[in-house]
């Protein structure tokens, strides 16, 4: 069985869960070959594979605009399987409205949908989770992994998530963010502290940096990823009316993970569920 691998990642986590996803694939004997999205690269038609894993952040409550242009391409499916990965910062079921579009569009050239798996990582916006929070999360995604992984072994797959009315419609509105962020974009720019090193140009999915005289040049085709705010090694990358939501710098996810005590007052009763949930499970 050969899987190929289409993730769209910012700041890393997605990128993240699917190597563990890949990694415990490859453990079973599974091929597989692996792309992360870059805007104008070529990536194998999906002819030759057997099955597709695409990846991608939530980003309101929707796939990024690059994923669904890319699902919008991919080739006839004709019944082989394809599975969503998503990783969200909150624990919110809301958060599987990202599953709708992409999945009906799979569905729509011929892929059988077999799975739609969703793990809760750190924030990349909004505010910075503490790194105990950070490694008590993927704890509970490696633990989800293992589960969800192994149902795709044994050819069990087929949680596909059921979204309401209701959940679809917000997804809907809040879909209008995804419209403002080549415009916020273009009110990105780089302090003094740059040192010119190169970092955002290089993790930016929509090569939409380069260098100038040493220091960033923001093109119009953000779509918000927050990889370059997040990944710069000197905090310099400003990121317009989102700034004081800006979180920068790698989480330390093999930090002591938070107790129960100790997980976040933002939503803590639902990400205390959700860590329980995944904890009880293997015990
Ligand atoms: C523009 C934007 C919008 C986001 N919207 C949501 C959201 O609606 N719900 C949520 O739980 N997390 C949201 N997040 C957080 C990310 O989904 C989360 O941190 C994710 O793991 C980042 O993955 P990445 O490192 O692969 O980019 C958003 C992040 C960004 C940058
Ligand atoms: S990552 Fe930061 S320091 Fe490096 S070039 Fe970009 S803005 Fe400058
Ligand atoms: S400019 Fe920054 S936020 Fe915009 S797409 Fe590139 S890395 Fe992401």
């Amino acid at each position: 069985m050969k899987y190929t691998f289409y993730v769209f990642s910012g700041s890393g986590n997605t990128d993240k869960v699917c190597r563990e996803i890949r990694g415990k694939l490859e453990k079973s004997g599974a091929e597989t070959e692996y792309w992360r999205f870059r805007k104008g690269e070529k990536y194998p038609d999906a002819v030759r594979t057997d099955a597709v894993v695409i990846g991608y952040p939530v980003h309101a409550f929707n796939a990024p605009t690059p994923v669904t242009e890319f699902v919008k391409e991919i080739p006839e499916g004709k019944g082989r399987k394809a599975y969503l990965v998503a990783t969200s910062g909150e624990p919110l079921t809301l958060n599987d409205c990202a599953f709708v579009k992409t999945g009906k569009m799979l569905e729509e050239k011929g892929w059988k949908l077999s799975g739609t798996y969703r793990y809760v990582m750190p924030y990349n916006i909004i505010f910075r989770h503490s790194e105990g929070m950070a490694a008590r999360m993927w704890l509970a995604a490696r633990k989800n992994i293992e589960r969800d992984v192994k149902k795709i072994i044994e050819g069990k797959d087929g949680d596909v998530t059921e979204i309401n009315g209701i959940k679809r419609i917000l997804g809907n509105v809040f879909r209008i963010e995804h419209a403002a962020m080549p415009i916020i974009g273009r009110n990105f720019y780089a302090t003094d502290k740059c040192i010119g090193c190169g970092a955002c140009e290089k993790v930016c999915p929509q090569a939409n940096i380069y260098l100038k005289d040493g220091k960033p040049v923001f093109g119009k085709n953000c779509v918000g990823c927050m990889g370059c705010a997040f990944t710069c090694p000197k905090d310099a990358v400003r990121t317009g009316v989102l700034n004081c939501w800006r979180v920068n710098g790698k989480y330390d996810f093999g930090h002591k993970p938070a107790t129960d005590d100790e997980v976040c007052r933002y939503l803590g009763k639902t990400y205390l569920k959700y860590f329980q949930k995944a904890e009880d499970m293997v015990k």
